[in-house]
């Protein structure tokens, strides 16, 4: 009970802040509190980002170390947990010691926003929206294509998720049983702008892409033919989108983005590339 009562007010903080955002004098700043997420939804946490051996996990705001301990013992991952708690990080090492992951994990006493997340494959988050929507330009501007954000709770501003799940929250049958949603995001490349693109033995032709996140609109073109692009989205670097319409360039087309260029099949045979000519 002694360990639980300070688990309770912190769960009705992060609750009360959840609700109007966070709080604090002008200038004053205010961090998350600590509150575990359930053993139970850490795993699934975990499998929804299909964590495996060549990952690396990297918690922000890693209280107790649970969730970095977790992607090392049960799923074989290298796993850095950040926490501005000093004593939140020596537990949190004492922790994975006593786990036998000291070796896979890291434990850094930082404030996450100085935290460089480019070698990050998987991200996990339990903070409160205000944080996570702060946060949400700097995963998107650090993180590499393809690389997994999970977040328990608080979705992540606007970014509408890939998946996302309804788990259950109680962590024993004696506990009041409560769900809370799971979210999992796959950054996406970044392609807003116009490519230049070229297929076999058909018309070479200008796509001009505006980007919402992972989904695409925007509009295809040779100067004769103009046509409005269909269903299109990213999934980290694969790409596709439909040329809808009787322009000589109409069809399905996906693909994989490498940097300044892509290539793919259309409609599941002819090869297609495309350069980018201009960013958005
Ligand atoms: C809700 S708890 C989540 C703990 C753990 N990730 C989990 O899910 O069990 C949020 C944690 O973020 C830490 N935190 C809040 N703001 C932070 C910041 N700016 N930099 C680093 N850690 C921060 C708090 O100390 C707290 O341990």
């Amino acid at each position: 009970m002694r360990r639980l009562a300070p688990i309770l007010v912190a769960l009705l903080a992060l609750a009360a802040a959840g609700a109007r955002g966070q709080t604090g004098a002008p200038g004053e700043v205010v961090y998350d509190p600590f509150v575990p997420t359930p053993h139970r939804i850490v795993e699934q946490m975990l499998a929804l980002a299909e964590v495996g051996p060549g990952d690396l996990v990297v918690d922000l705001g890693s209280g107790d170390g649970r969730i970095v301990i977790a992607a090392a013992q049960q799923f074989g991952a290298r796993a850095l947990g950040v926490d501005i708690d000093r004593s939140l990080v020596a537990e949190a090492r004492e922790r994975a010691a006593r786990a036998g992951v000291a070796g896979r994990t890291r434990f850094v006493a930082r404030d996450f926003f100085a935290t460089d997340l480019r070698d990050a494959t998987v991200l996990t988050l339990y903070l409160l929206p205000e944080t996570n929507r702060k946060l949400l330009p700097k995963i998107l501007a650090e993180m590499k294509p393809g690389t997994r954000v999970v977040a328990h709770r608080f979705a992540l501003g606007d970014w509408p998720p890939d998946r996302q799940l309804m788990v259950d929250a109680a962590e024993d049958w004696s506990a009041t049983a409560a769900t809370r949603w799971v979210y999992l995001w796959y950054v996406p490349a970044q392609i807003g702008g116009e490519w230049e693109v070229t297929r076999e033995g058909g018309v070479a032709f200008r796509l001009d892409f505006a980007q919402a996140y992972q989904n695409l609109g925007g509009k295809a073109t040779n100067g004769t033919a103009t046509e409005t692009l269909d269903r299109g989205v990213l999934r980290g670097s694969e790409i596709r989108f439909i040329v809808p319409g009787a322009a000589p360039f109409a069809g399905d087309y996906a693909g994989r983005v490498d940097g300044d260029t892509m290539s793919g099949d259309l409609n599941g045979g002819a090869r297609w590339r495309a350069v980018r000519r201009k960013t958005r």
